[in-house]
């Protein structure tokens, strides 16, 4: 079974509260979204793993750690978790960026992937996938099955918010697959909208509303 990570820093926890309020302007509301992503992003590398090295200071050579060399890969799932990947580039600017758009087919109900634009090293690299609202968990557990049906293994998912219901989905569909959130939140309510949740993610981000 997979770890569901609750980032509970204050700073996170301070400006999820403005994220949420319905009074937060779309400037305001996509500056918070970046920088809680940028907090979280230093949450999620917690378990990167460390090699030693030396470095010369001006006054001695000193034991020292550098992350070793993994390679990352952030695949925001569109719209909305397109608003977290500049605040994650701030902290892992070597990080190559792939996209994925999934529509839901109206007959079905499934998630068709639509658009897929992946870092030809995909293979390489270690995944977050980002998707601000984890509500029934569809979409994210469609485009994670992309990426492994492509041969990704090494993924972590990120949201801001998260469902019970999504996170249960999750996990069952993707039990390898750690998920990093903000905050798990009460219910989905018949709309699919997380209770008490933020609203739209997409539209609060793009002023589209
Ligand atoms: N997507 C959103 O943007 N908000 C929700 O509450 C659920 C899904």
């Amino acid at each position: 079974m997979s770890k569901v990570f609750l980032c509970d820093h204050p700073l996170i926890q301070h400006k999820l509260t403005y994220i949420r309020d319905e009074r937060t302007n779309t400037k305001d509301f996509r500056e918070l979204v970046d920088e809680v992503a940028t907090l979280m992003a230093y949450e999620i590398t917690r378990d990167v793993p460390l090699e030693k090295t030396t470095v010369k200071t001006p006054v001695a050579v000193a034991e020292a750690k550098i992350i070793s060399g993994r390679m990352l890969g952030l695949i925001p799932i569109l719209r909305a978790g397109l608003g977290m990947v500049d605040g994650i580039l701030k902290l892992l600017p070597a990080a190559k960026v792939g996209h994925i758009g999934l529509y839901r087919d109206p007959d079905t109900l499934q998630p068709v992937e639509y658009y897929a634009k992946l870092p030809t090293d995909v293979l390489e690299r270690e995944l977050i996938v980002i998707d601000p609202m984890l509500a029934t968990g569809g979409s994210a557990i469609a485009a994670i099955q992309m990426l492994k049906n492509r041969g990704c293994k090494q993924i972590k998912l990120m949201c801001l918010i998260a469902a019970p219901e999504g996170v249960k989905a999750m996990q069952e569909a993707h039990p390898d697959v750690d998920i990093y959130t903000a905050s798990i939140d009460d219910y989905l309510n018949d709309h699919g909208y997380i209770i008490p949740g933020l609203g739209d993610a997409g539209d609060r981000l793009f002023g589209t509303k």
